[in-house]
């Protein structure tokens, strides 16, 4: 592990309403009280609200899972930067695997997303991951500094520390196959020295999150990991003891 602050995302997807999210909060806080590591949680947007109220002052902090590039105007269903800061969000998600596939996001629309995060003062977690396709045909490399060129290519060099960059790999995401931490580990160096190379020494400070069927079971491993600094979580973000327990993952 390195000395940049361990941070865990939990993105619930499209789960849990506003009422559900609130009892997550009221269950969870307790759970991570003496936790000294970033803790973020991402709700649907129709649960940020309840879910930053429960949260109160605590050092649990609120994301959102996407946003628009856009300040304001007709955009129907879409929200916008000073929305989110509003409701008290710290972070938002952005350039998921499942916006790429399913809304066919590309990476020029995932840099505008983080650039108009920064410009809020809100925080990007840019997302990047090759598919099962990519991976084994051995492109994953390619893949991945591609959707770095191109995803954190508005990301001035001075606010670039601030930037947390998660690896997915999408065939890892919610099939309960995890990257090894070896083979995650290789992937995640190949990035840390793409951001040094772009970025200079903030490349060093840039928090990297492992993403894809991350459990209790397995993030020890992760997190023993040089270059993986914490990780977004889905499935086992759901049940407060289950994330609680990544939070408190053993630290070797
Ligand atoms: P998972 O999802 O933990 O359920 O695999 C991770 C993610 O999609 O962020």
């Amino acid at each position: 592990m390195s000395q940049r602050t361990p941070i865990f995302a939990a993105n619930w997807k499209m789960q849990k309403t506003a009422g559900q999210a609130e009892a997550f909060v009221e269950a969870f806080l307790p759970l991570v009280a003496d936790a000294e590591v970033d803790i973020v949680l991402a709700p649907p947007f129709t649960a940020l609200d309840r879910a930053g109220r429960a949260l109160g002052g605590s050092r649990v902090v609120l994301a959102a899972q996407n946003v628009n590039p856009e300040e304001k105007g007709a955009f129907t269903g879409e929200i916008a930067p000073a929305m989110l800061v509003d409701l008290g969000c710290r972070y938002a998600i952005v350039g998921h695997s499942e916006r790429r596939a399913l809304y066919g996001e590309s990476s020029e629309l995932v840099a505008r997303k983080a650039a108009a995060l920064l410009a809020a003062d809100l925080l990007p977690i840019v997302c990047v991951g090759e598919t099962l396709e990519e991976h084994e045909a051995g492109r994953t490399l390619d893949v991945v500094g591609n959707q770095l060129d191109e995803s954190l290519a508005q990301v001035p060099e001075a606010r670039a520390a601030e930037v947390v960059v998660a690896y997915e790999p999408v065939w890892a995401i919610g099939t309960g196959k995890t990257a090894t931490p070896e083979i995650a580990q290789g992937v995640h160096r190949s990035i840390r020295e793409w951001l040094c190379n772009r970025f200079g020494e903030a490349g060093q400070a840039i928090r990297l999150q492992y993403g894809g069927s991350v459990k209790p079971e397995n993030v020890a491993e992760l997190m023993a990991q040089t270059d993986i600094d914490g990780a977004l979580v889905g499935g086992a973000s759901l049940e407060p003891d289950r994330f609680a327990k990544i939070v408190h993952f053993d630290r070797a």
